[in-house]
């Protein structure tokens, strides 16, 4: 008797472990005997399916069966696997169903052997797999777009490229035109001559703006660091910037609030920066244009250091504090020069300012001053200081 009692207390043990077991599961767990019977569900397996109770109180396989097929996509398909993994007890089988509701089910299936050989009946697993799912489309979606991405810029540089060549030629030939070095010109004819000359110019600044960002983005264009004196390259930037007047009554006015130590910096990209954003201030300065180059301290190797800042500063209409995170994306123009008829540009200069700043780890920022103007500024750290004087450093090595 007392054997009895120990193995019925024993069996009763076994018995709450194994439910336990298999509501602990996050899959949902039926398990059917032979005869189609069930022999035990679990509550996530109701949730998953959404069952009511009267689709399982019969206890019948086939109920409960009933109960899900409207839910799937593929009910024939569903039922016709039941069937066969019926039909073949010893099979293991394992699949994705895919719901009218857009989840995704994994359906796993696995005869329930006895460890003396005899056949209990069939399992059944199923786990929502939904998220998964939606992760693994959308890296994949995200993996084709970046390659397409990558493709288009390869093509929009490729034909940059090609473009550069053809119209050298067509602006050589159109300026040797309006010098009258083809022969003598009327005024209608000069007047034409000159508006290819200026649209020439445009062209070639589009295209080489283009080369530009797909070489920089790409990792083809290298910086030269040398050891550069800021003063002298921002003195040279105003004479370019003189000489280039637009016909625009902008000053220009270059302010060091030095001593500037020397920098460790690529000199054309750096005044290339420069040009950019001059441009750019030109374009919206009602006035005047500071660029600004002033000693910054920090620290670099745990010493004491100098490193310089520089900002191109206008008196414009500044730029809007919710645009400033898209103004250094490529191809962005947030608005138009006031009053102007629609300024036409590629919106690529300041993107090009920042793959260059990113070449010398730095990076660059803009505001808007407090009465009005945009600034944007940008940094050389300590850590950037040239060390050996005449030693020019060429970071494509
Ligand atoms: N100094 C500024 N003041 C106000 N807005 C500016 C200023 N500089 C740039 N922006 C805004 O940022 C946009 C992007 O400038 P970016 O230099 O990248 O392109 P773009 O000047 O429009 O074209 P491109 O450089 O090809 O001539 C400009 O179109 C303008 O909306
Ligand atoms: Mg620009």
């Amino acid at each position: 008797m007392a054997d009895d009692a120990r193995l019925l207390e024993e069996l009763r043990f076994k018995s709450s472990l194994l439910d336990a077991l298999n509501e602990a599961s996050i899959n949902g767990v039926l398990v059917v005997d032979a005869g189609g019977r069930i022999l035990s569900v679990n509550k996530r397996f109701i949730e998953m399916w959404g069952l009511a109770p009267e689709a399982l109180a019969s206890g019948c396989d086939e109920t409960a069966l009933e109960a899900v097929l409207g839910k799937i996509v593929d009910a024939k398909g569903f039922l016709e696997r039941v069937r066969h993994l019926y039909g073949h007890p010893d099979e293991t089988s394992s699949d994705e169903i895919l719901l009218r509701d857009g989840r995704v089910f994994w359906r796993w299936s696995a005869p329930v052997l006895g460890k003396d050989g005899r056949r209990y009946g069939r399992v059944w697993h199923f786990r929502d797999n939904t998220e998964l799912v939606r992760a693994e489309t959308m890296r994949a979606e995200l993996k084709q777009k970046r390659e397409l991405s990558a493709l288009k810029d390869q093509f929009v540089g490729t034909v940059s490229h090609e473009l550069r060549t053809p119209l050298a030629i067509v602006m050589t030939a159109v300026d040797s035109l309006r010098k009258g070095l083809a022969g003598p010109l009327g005024p209608r004819q000069q007047e034409v001559a000159d508006v290819c000359h200026r649209n020439l110019q445009r062209l070639n600044k589009m295209i080489n703006n283009l080369l530009d960002i797909s070489r920089l983005e790409s990792g083809a264009a290298k910086a030269r660091l040398e050891r550069v004196d800021l003063e002298t390259l921002a003195r040279d930037v105003e004479a370019n910037f003189r000489m280039m007047g637009r016909g625009r009554d902008v000053a220009l006015r270059v302010e060091i609030r030095g001593p500037l130590p020397a920098v460790r910096a690529d000199p054309e990209l750096i005044a290339q920066v420069f040009d950019i954003l001059l441009d750019n201030a030109e374009r919206y300065a009602t006035r005047g244009i500071v660029l600004r180059l002033g000693a910054e301290s920090g620290r670099a190797g745990g010493h004491e250091a100098a490193g310089v800042r520089a900002a191109v500063c206008d008196d414009g209409p500044g730029v809007p504090p919710d645009r400033v995170g898209l103004l250094f994306n490529k191809f962005t123009q947030v608005a138009r020069a006031v009053g102007g008829g629609g300024y036409k540009g590629t919106g690529l200069g300041l993107a090009i300012c920042k793959e260059i700043l990113g070449l010398h780890g730095s990076t660059i920022g803009v505001e808007t001053l407090p009465d009005g103007g945009a600034c944007f500024s940008f940094s050389f750290p300590p850590g950037s200081r040239a060390r050996r004087p005449s030693a020019p450093e060429d970071a494509r090595g």
